[in-house]
Order: C-alpha cells, then sequence, then structure tokens
C-alpha cells in the first residue's frame, strides 16, 4: 500500500474527465486500496481518482466514524436523484476552504464494486452529497465551482499564497 500524493486546486489536472475502467483487475484493486489508505490519513471521507492524478472513474468513500464503511464505486452512475438539501462541504484537494453547496438528498448510484460486481446503491443526506462531490471530480469539477466567481478568485488567491509558503 502507498500514501499518494493529492492534487491541490487550482491544478488544472483537477479538470480533467476521467475515462471509464473497461477492467476491473489488478491495477485497479492496487489503486482503490491506495486511494482508501490515502483517504484515510488524510483524513477524508472521500478520494477521487483525479485528486490523485489518475483520470479513470473510481471513488472511494467512507463516511462512517470507524472507518468501517469503506465503499468503492467503480464507473458509477446516478440514476435517481431527488430532494434538495444544502451542507458545508470540503475537500482534500480545496484544503481549509468550507463551503455550502446546494446537492440532491437523496441519490440511487450504480457501479462495479473492486470485485468487478455491478452494485445499486440508494443513499441519503451526508453519503448522498459526498458520492455526488466524488463524482464530480471524475468530470473534472471541484466543489468551489458552484460559487460565486467572485469567490472562487479569493480561494484560487488563498489557495497558490499557502502552497506558495508551504513550498
Ligand atoms: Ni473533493
Amino acid at each position: 500500500m502507498a500514501l499518494l500524493p493529492i492534487l491541490h486546486y487550482p491544478d488544472p489536472r483537477l479538470h480533467t474527465c476521467a475515462t471509464p475502467i473497461k477492467t476491473v483487475g489488478a491495477t485497479i484493486r492496487q489503486l482503490a486500496a491506495d486511494m482508501a489508505e490515502t483517504m484515510y490519513a488524510a483524513p477524508g471521507i472521500g478520494l477521487a481518482a483525479t485528486q490523485v492524478n489518475q483520470h479513470v472513474r473510481m471513488v472511494v468513500i467512507d463516511v462512517s466514524d470507524d472507518k468501517s464503511q469503506l465503499l468503492t464505486f467503480i464507473n458509477p452512475e446516478l440514476i435517481e436523484k431527488s430532494g434538495e438539501c444544502e451542507g458545508e462541504e470540503g475537500c482534500l484537494s480545496v484544503p481549509g476552504i468550507y463551503e455550502t453547496v446546494k446537492r440532491a438528498s437523496h441519490i440511487v448510484v450504480r457501479a462495479l464494486n473492486v470485485g468487478g460486481d455491478e452494485f445499486v446503491l440508494a443513499a441519503d443526506d451526508l453519503l448522498a452529497v459526498c458520492i455526488q462531490h466524488e463524482m464530480d471530480h471524475l468530470d473534472g469539477k471541484v466543489f468551489v465551482e458552484y460559487l460565486s466567481r467572485l469567490k472562487q478568485t479569493r480561494i484560487k488567491a488563498k489557495l497558490v499564497k499557502q502552497s506558495r509558503e508551504t513550498f
């Protein structure tokens, strides 16, 4: 297992649209395991392959308190969404920034698991929000893009400044 470096906004690679995974084999399972380890170490509740500069359609999520409910979604597709909720979101690629985003409160997602088997999952509230946030990453979308231009500009400036101070 290995910890993977996480891309930080406004890295243009975060805007890459990921490609579907054709074969769920050893390479993908290794990436899934490394992504989970990276997410837990961060610590975070979700991570998309895009964020570790691997542009394939896979996300890992665990919204439990005790790291006991790891979910891996390969080629996820939203097949239903309804309701509306507003909650504060953060992102491992946008460290230190928390902003309110409007999302569907209920979704149904279809995906493959690490065994390559299809599953369908209905999710509400935090899990639903997290799945939508991570699936956006696969389409090259970062949550700050839901905010006003002005806020996006401020966040960009803040993160650029932070990265200069760190490196
Ligand atoms: Ni994110």
